[in-house]
């Protein structure tokens, strides 16, 4: 079975997680994508979605799965979202594909995340994948300089601009003991609008896709 294969079988089951009649959180990636066209079978049942980047709006809208603005949102039963990484306590590392600020927000208002993954996501130490960091592009040495203080070695993503007009840092070579020290730590640097460390609020759910099916972990 291939890892898409995999991605794909974890994002189906997430359809489990949807609550009829009411607004979906969506998330970003190749995962969110094959949950994105699964939702679509069902958009009948739903209110509608908030998207949490353009890419993934422009996903839903294709599929005719009615928008919200996340400012006229204020319940969202959940939000169905991939990972690069995962731990046993369920904190994350996300923001491979840039968006982890509008991640964050979107799973700051959700009651539920449901993380789908493959099961090469699921480690357990979380760092080997490089942190991504979104920045104010006038911060961009100076939150490079805070980051080398606690470790790392951030790499500017070349020809990449997030959805909020802003830069990413990818950070190599961290030790992550404490994701949700790091995670205040990294918020906290002036400059930096989020990381990608999901740990304060990580998932609720795990639906990991591995050979011998989808497991799931609350
Ligand atoms: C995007 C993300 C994604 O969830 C993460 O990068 C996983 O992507 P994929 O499903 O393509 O493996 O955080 O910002």
């Amino acid at each position: 079975m291939t890892q898409d294969e995999l991605k794909q079988q974890a994002a189906l089951r997430a359809l489990d997680y949807v609550i009829e009649g009411a607004i979906v959180g969506v998330g970003t990636g190749s995962t969110a994508n094959f949950f994105i066209d699964g939702l679509a079978t069902m958009k009948d049942r739903i209110a509608g979605a908030v998207a949490s980047s353009e890419v993934s709006a422009r996903r839903l809208a294709g599929h005719g799965i009615p928008l919200l603005d996340m400012n006229d949102v204020e319940e969202l039963p959940v939000y169905i979202d991939g990972a690069d990484e995962i731990d046993t306590s369920l904190a994350m590392i996300k923001g491979g594909g840039g968006a982890q600020t509008r991640e964050k927000i979107v799973a700051a208002v959700a009651q539920k995340f449901v993380c789908i993954c493959d099961a090469t996501k699921k480690v357990a130490q979380l760092g080997r994948f490089p942190l991504p960091v979104e920045v104010i592009p006038m911060a961009r040495a100076q939150v490079a300089r805070e980051l080398v203080r606690l470790g790392g070695r951030p790499v500017l993503r070349e020809g990449f601009i997030t959805d909020n007009g802003n830069l990413i840092l990818d950070v190599h070579g961290l030790a992550i003991h404490d994701p949700v020290s790091l995670e205040i730590t990294i918020d906290g640097i002036v400059g930096v609008v989020t990381s990608g460390l999901f740990a304060k609020r990580g998932a609720d759910v795990l639906l990991l896709a591995t050979p011998d099916g989808v497991q799931a972990f609350e």
